[in-house]
């Protein structure tokens, strides 16, 4: 297991460094994502974003959004190449969890149809397929809708409401 601490985006040069990363590597090459598009993804005040600093080095992001429709959706993970299969990417991924079941029970995450190693990394963490956008975000692929879920929403406010002090 890689020896890495989690923290928020700390500024402008993080900022570029995690959009170069993002840009040189699939899905987002064949989603046709360069630099300018990731760094506005990343940059987007709406968003939060932390890495995964192996030593000064970042090895990896995660961006979450928190709002809208799906509170607790994951939108992007990415690793830098040179620290893939260390379990970087499973510790974000735990993290962004802690992070959202205090909130809401559900996690979401899509993951591309041409991406079989990570949904098959997803699957293992307990993640569930729900759905596929066909030709949602370039024609020719889906993006298929995952789901982790530790129960309804209403067992989830009731639990909160029980701990919550009076
Ligand atoms: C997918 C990704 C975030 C996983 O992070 P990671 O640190 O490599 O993952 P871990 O070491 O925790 O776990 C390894 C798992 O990732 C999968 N994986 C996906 N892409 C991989 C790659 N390029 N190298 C090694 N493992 C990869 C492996 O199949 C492995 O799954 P398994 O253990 O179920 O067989 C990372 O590989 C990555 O950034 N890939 C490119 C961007 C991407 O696909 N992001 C996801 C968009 S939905």
């Amino acid at each position: 297991m890689a020896d890495i601490q989690i923290r928020p985006l700390g500024g402008e040069e993080e900022l570029a460094t995690c959009a170069r990363m993002m840009a040189a590597s699939d899905p987002w090459i064949t989603l046709g994502r360069g630099f300018e598009a990731s760094y506005k993804s990343i940059a987007d005040p709406i968003k939060e974003v932390y890495v995964a600093l192996a030593g000064d080095e970042i090895a990896g992001f995660i961006i979450l959004n928190m709002t809208g429709p799906f509170v607790g959706y994951i939108q992007s993970i990415c690793v830098a190449p040179n620290q893939r299969g260390l379990g970087v990417g499973s510790q974000l991924v735990a993290f962004a969890e802690a992070r959202i079941f205090k909130v809401t029970p559900n996690v979401f995450i899509c993951v591309s149809s041409f991406n079989q190693n990570a949904r098959h990394l997803y699957e293992r963490l307990g993640y569930e397929f729900i759905g596929e956008l066909r030709d949602y975000l370039v024609r020719g692929y889906s993006e298929l809708l995952l789901r982790k879920t530790i129960g309804s929403l209403d067992e989830f406010h009731a639990r909160q409401q029980a701990e919550s002090p009076a």
